[in-house]
């Protein structure tokens, strides 16, 4: 959660969900912010393998009452060419939103060469993949991390928070498969 006086930024090689807090006033000094509102994040110190997060105008995704265990939902974030999945996990994961923290969304295109992971959900694992393409699978329940494959890259992670019986996505941590800008309709 967000705050005026702090932000919590995660870090993808941090197994253990350490968060690093951030002040106010080291945010400020890390922080660009664009014309839109748009707030790119890099951090450093904060981990190896820092994600780029990047907050956007929240969108309505999804209504707590459609998600089953197990059943991804697809939906489009940022952009209507952007596919991503939404899935209750059934578990508690890195990032999960909702009563069991066990609400994630990912971008549905490998972070490799963009080959679409539709359909890729492995509820045994929590995962998604395998890639067709080169073998890649993730791990939800870590951020999306990389678990085997040739992808080197984690799965983009839709930020989401809960307000009522509503789902928002309200930013990316990771880059978008094919952008610069998670916030580019060019891709
Ligand atoms: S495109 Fe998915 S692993 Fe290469």
């Amino acid at each position: 959660m967000m705050t005026n006086e702090t932000v919590l930024i995660t870090s993808d090689a941090d197994e253990n969900e350490r968060a690093c807090q951030v002040s106010r006033r080291r945010f400020l000094q890390a922080a660009t912010i664009g014309s839109a509102g748009m707030a790119m994040l890099m951090v450093p110190g904060c981990g190896s393998m820092m994600a780029r997060t990047t907050l956007l105008p929240r969108q309505l995704v999804a209504s707590m009452d459609q998600l089953i265990d197990d059943k991804p939902v697809n939906i489009r974030f940022p952009d209507r060419k952007s596919r991503c999945m939404l899935i209750k996990l059934g578990v508690p994961a890195g990032g999960g939103v909702g009563p069991g923290k066990d609400i994630v969304a990912f971008s549905t295109a490998c972070p490799h060469m963009g080959t679409p992971l539709l359909g890729g959900y492995n509820a045994k694992h929590k995962g998604m993949g395998p890639c067709r393409s080169h073998l890649s699978r993730f791990d939800l329940t870590r951020y999306g991390i990389v678990v085997s494959g040739h992808a080197t890259e984690s799965l983009p992670q839709v930020l989401l928070e809960v307000d009522g019986g509503d789902i928002y996505a309200t930013g990316i941590r990771g880059l978008l498969y094919g952008r610069s800008n998670n916030a580019s309709l060019s891709a």
